[in-house]
């Protein structure tokens, strides 16, 4: 059975970009890095949908309206629990309007008598997974990004987990589109 979740997807060039320039560090601990294809931010994560419940989570995804943002994700994060490297999103206005959607969600999915994972909603965006305690010990986490990361989204999505080993691929299964992304304020728009 497949394990579902609602995510914002970065364009192919933001996604390209957030690899690229995390890679040296995802390289010098140790990790492996997710796929630029399926770098995303979990909005909220179902877990296993048996198919003829996903139906009824696409209704309630039509009840959320979708998001116009841009997101700068300015901090590289470790999480030695979980041992993921992650991006985190400055501390603004489209980091509040991401914290509401994911809410909005969390609701539309309970309501429809769906169980989103408990734990508290955190933006980020996991970058590597298996990175090494000890390697990343050498840097004072969070680290400031150089140059924050744009990340544009104009919807939201209801993707798959089709893996299951060490190289997870995500399949989407609906998305919703939404106004489109706010200009870059990098170009002057
Ligand atoms: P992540 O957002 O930190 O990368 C599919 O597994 C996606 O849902 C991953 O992006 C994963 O973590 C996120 N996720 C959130 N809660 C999860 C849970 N309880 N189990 C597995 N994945 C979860």
């Amino acid at each position: 059975m497949p394990r579902l979740f609602f995510a914002l997807q970065p364009g192919p060039s933001q996604r390209q970009a957030m690899h690229e320039a995390t890679l040296p560090l995802v390289r010098e601990t140790g990790g492996r890095p997710v796929h630029p294809e399926d770098l995303h931010l979990t909005l909220c994560f179902l877990g296993e949908v048996p198919g003829q419940q996903v139906a009824t989570l696409i209704a309630a995804g039509d009840r959320v309206r979708p998001l116009a943002a841009r997101i700068a994700f300015d901090r590289m994060d470790f999480w030695r629990r979980s041992r993921v490297l992650c991006l985190l999103p400055r501390r603004d206005e489209a980091a509040g309007a991401v914290e509401d959607l994911a809410a909005g969600l969390r609701n539309a999915a309970t309501g429809a008598g769906f169980t989103p994972d408990a734990r508290p909603f955190i933006a980020h965006v996991t970058i590597a997974r298996k990175v090494s305690p000890a390697k990343a010990g050498n840097h004072a986490w969070p680290l400031a990004l150089t140059a924050p990361l744009d990340f544009a989204s104009g919807g939201f999505a209801l993707l798959s987990s089709t893996g299951g080993g060490d190289e997870p691929r995500y399949k989407v299964v609906h998305a919703w589109d939404g106004p489109p992304p706010l200009p870059s304020p990098a170009r002057g728009s």
